[in-house]
């Protein structure tokens, strides 16, 4: 399962390198906002300033959403850094987008999924990611796991390569649980990742050792 982390928090990220499980960020408007990063020129430089912390996929938002815009702010972009993944809507101009990114070697991540049948339709239109949002899906009451079960079970019933990017990812459960689905790759904050070190058990056992060892010196 690849770690990815979904801010655009440049200390965050690092804390996440240094710990040397992450494989990627996610980015997307409203986190690049967060920063306060704004302007065309400050936020390519950002994707870049992510790419030189990571080793591994960092996927950038498109804004435009008709079909020539996405493919040139998306072609842009992936020219940016070979690391940059074209994060595009599920729309339909979105779609015919990510079809025309998968012809053209550009790597994608379908954003925005909330169904099954999106998901499916990504598959089909070769997303490298696809993004369903669980976490959002549980905001509403409906079961954001349920999602990525039947997500993984229509990718595995035609081999569809698309990788199941579990996003809106809250905290370590909604982590575990998707190991346990079997989705590909899972994109949280910091706290998600961190949040997997924890158990009582772990600090108090550390503690009697630390208190045991004092003996030997
Ligand atoms: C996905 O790539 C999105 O950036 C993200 O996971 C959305 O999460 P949120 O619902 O916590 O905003």
């Amino acid at each position: 399962m690849k770690f990815f982390i979904d801010t655009a928090n440049l200390d965050q990220i690092r804390e996440a390198q240094d710990l040397g499980v992450l494989d990627g960020v996610t980015t997307n408007p409203s986190l690049m906002a967060k920063e306060g990063i704004s302007g065309k020129e400050n936020i390519l430089q950002h994707y870049l300033d992510i790419c030189e912390i990571v080793d591994g996929d960092v996927s950038a938002e498109v804004v435009a959403t008709d079909f020539e815009g996405i493919v040139k702010e998306g072609t842009e972009l992936a020219k940016l850094h070979k690391q940059i993944i074209v994060k595009v809507p599920m729309i339909k101009e979105g779609v015919k987008a990510i079809k025309y990114f998968t012809d053209h070697g550009i790597k994608t991540n379908c954003t925005l999924v909330f169904s099954a049948g999106q998901a499916l339709l990504a598959a089909k239109a070769g997303a490298t990611y696809v993004s369903p949002f669980l976490g959002r899906l549980d905001d509403i009451s409906t079961d954001g796991l349920n999602l990525i079960e039947e997500i993984r079970l229509i990718y595995d019933n035609y081999g569809f390569e698309t990788e199941i990017l579990a996003a809106s990812i809250r905290h370590t459960m909604h982590v575990i649980n998707c190991a346990k689905l079997g989705a590909d790759v899972m994109t949280g904050p910091l706290s998600s990742i961190d949040g997997l070190l924890k158990h009582p058990l772990t600090d108090s056992g550390l503690a009697k050792f630390l208190e045991d060892a004092k003996s030997f010196i």
